[in-house]
């Protein structure tokens, strides 16, 4: 948990490059949490860098890789055993076990490789029509959006994006979403519950109230919400809902959960045709034919993990982390603490500090500047590049430790000056 104290960094600690913009130094920094004793150990980061974007790919615990490893000893000692003899109820006890976790009805869940599959599965079934639209919000992740605008080209239904500021409230994004649904017309309603370029967690059961007394169906991207955020999936009550175990909840990579509501269950499809096409769901979505489905099954370990740590103390733990490290880059950087976009809600572990105007403003130049300082600085971050202006953004693990942030505000801001 968070200490009480606080920690001040006089302009004698103001780091050499660091643009004041009229702004003091003198601003006091929370103080960072205790560190969780021994989960560094957990993991096999490289000790050589500071991981500070588990928000992309997550990071996998060895026990939890070691669990993976000895599925697929188990596979290759005996495939053809592996693959008919209980696969499909390991897989179903499986599902069970991670929505049971994640307050989703585990029958009306279906486990799918990642988020972007279940976007596009929930996409092609939703039976867009020339004229349709399918309404989504400018925070809307890259690979999604393209996704839409493909589902839209092939039916000849329209995207239409709605604007909302960084800075609105929970009541703003309603009314504006409110304001732009067009019932009749309006197929599918796509909404991130926390963006990925903007780390804002969006208010998606009022937003879901809202579309259901208009008719409207909504598909919720909680790519970063399992493991992270507590909010039970069904009190939602999101058409679809569709969440990664590969980031916060420590699943090896090609681990979702899709959730979809009774009435579109016998509706929804599988990208791939397979034997259990004409099985009830979620038969046809969770059997894809031969694939690895170790990542699955080992899965329930990244659970473990986190219930052996307590997962209230590592929600805690690297939401605050997360805090104290945007307040530190964020001074180093002139930014003042109001001027730190908030993340709207205390278990965010994601945080966005403002780039210097001019710093990492498109997409290319938001990723040269990532690699930039990831070689330069030993630092994994994720640089963004949303609505014309950078961003960095940081996220806090239960692997990471204060002094990560401190070296990254201590040397950020010369390698920023150097252009
Ligand atoms: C909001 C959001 N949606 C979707 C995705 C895609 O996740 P995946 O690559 O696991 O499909 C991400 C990945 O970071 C994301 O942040």
């Amino acid at each position: 948990m968070p200490r009480t104290g606080r920690r001040t960094r006089g302009p004698e600690q103001a780091p050499e490059g660091a643009e004041p913009r009229g702004y003091d130094h003198r601003v006091s920094v929370p103080q960072p949490p205790e560190p969780i004793p021994g989960a560094r150990l957990l993991f096999s980061l490289d000790p050589a860098v500071s991981h500070l974007n588990h928000g992309s790919f997550g990071a996998v615990p060895i026990g939890v890789q070691r669990a993976q490893q000895r599925l697929r000893d188990e596979m290759e000692a005996n495939p053809l055993r592996f693959f008919t003899q209980g696969l499909v109820d390991r897989i179903a006890h499986t599902r069970r076990h991670l929505a049971s976790f994640l307050g989703a009805d585990p029958d009306g869940s279906a486990l799918v490789g990642n988020t972007t599959t279940g976007v596009a599965v929930v996409l092609q079934s939703v039976g867009l029509q020339p004229g349709d639209e399918v309404l989504s919000t400018d925070h809307g992740y890259g690979a999604v959006s393209l996704a839409i605008q493909r589902e839209c080209r092939r039916t000849g239904a329209v995207s239409r994006v709605l604007p909302i500021p960084l800075s609105a409230t929970d009541e703003q994004i309603v009314q504006t979403i409110r304001a732009g649904l067009r019932p009749g017309r309006t197929r599918l309603l796509v909404v991130d519950q926390l963006t990925s370029a903007t780390a804002k967690l969006f208010p998606v059961t009022a937003i879901a109230r809202v579309a259901r007394e208009h008719g409207v169906p909504v598909l919720v991207d909680a790519a970063h919400a399992p493991g992270m955020l507590s909010t039970p999936v069904a009190s939602i009550g999101a058409d679809f809902w569709v969440g990664n175990l590969h980031k916060w909840a420590y699943a090896p990579r090609g681990t979702a959960l899709l959730t979809v509501a009774p009435q579109w269950r016998d509706r929804i499809e599988p990208l791939v045709v397979s034997w259990e096409q004409e099985s009830d769901f979620p038969a046809p979505l969770e059997w894809q034919a031969t694939l690895d489905y170790t990542s699955w099954l080992a899965a329930p370990a990244g659970l473990f993990t986190m219930r052996s740590l307590g997962v209230d103390l590592v929600r805690a733990h690297n939401a605050a982390l997360a805090g104290y490290g945007q307040r530190v880059v964020g001074d180093a950087l002139g930014v003042a603490p109001a001027d730190l976009p908030s993340p709207g809600g205390p278990e965010v572990a994601l945080r966005l500090i403002p780039l210097p105007p001019g710093t990492g403003t498109t997409i290319d130049a938001a990723r040269a500047l990532q690699t930039r300082i990831g070689e330069r600085l030993a630092a994994e971050v994720a640089v963004m590049s949303w609505n014309g202006r950078g961003w960095l953004r940081l996220t806090g693990q239960v692997y990471n430790a204060a002094d990560e942030y401190d070296r990254l505000a201590a040397r950020l801001p010369a390698l920023l000056a150097q252009r």
